[in-house]
């Protein structure tokens, strides 16, 4: 099934330097995901995977937003965001690669540890970014 033919859509909006709002957005799709029965294993991958996604709309640009296509089998997340965008893809999927500045490691984050792990909780991950335009992060989560 692709995502047009999933049986539910939301969007999410996420805004940039928000730290009080961050993790809204992953916290409205797991519970979306498991109001309608999806796989616990994929809820908690999904879960992760979003959570990072949002918070590096957070921490890195200026505005964006979630969508989430899903049925029971099959979670499509789709992250767009608008701001500096990232000029080398491969660079920031290196794992504890982070241009993440002091008061934002303060709090906690900044490990360089998002891209990487988001790789690792979906079936499928594809980032499109122009610089200074925004990036756009798919995410697809099936059974193994
Ligand atoms: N949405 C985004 N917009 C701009 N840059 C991003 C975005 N997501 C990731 N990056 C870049 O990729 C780097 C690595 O991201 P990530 O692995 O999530 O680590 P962290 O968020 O902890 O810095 C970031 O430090 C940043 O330079
Ligand atoms: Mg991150």
């Amino acid at each position: 099934m692709n995502e047009t033919a999933a049986s539910l859509h939301f969007v999410f909006e996420v805004q940039g330097g928000d730290f009080n709002k961050a993790g809204d957005a992953s916290s409205k799709v797991k519970k979306i995901l498991q109001q309608i029965g999806a796989d616990s294993t994929i809820i908690r991958r999904v879960a992760v995977a979003c959570y990072e996604a949002e918070m590096n709309v957070v921490i890195h640009a200026n505005h964006g937003h979630v969508s989430l296509s899903a049925d029971v089998n099959r979670v499509v997340i789709i992250v767009e965001d608008e701001g500096p965008g990232i000029e080398d893809i491969e660079k920031a999927m290196t794992p504890g690669y982070s241009t993440a500045p002091d008061s934002v490691r303060e709090m906690g984050f900044g490990a360089g540890m998002g891209l990487p792990n988001m790789k690792n909780c979906s079936t499928e991950m594809e980032i499109k970014s122009r610089k200074g335009v925004g990036t756009t992060v798919r995410m697809v989560f099936e059974n193994a």
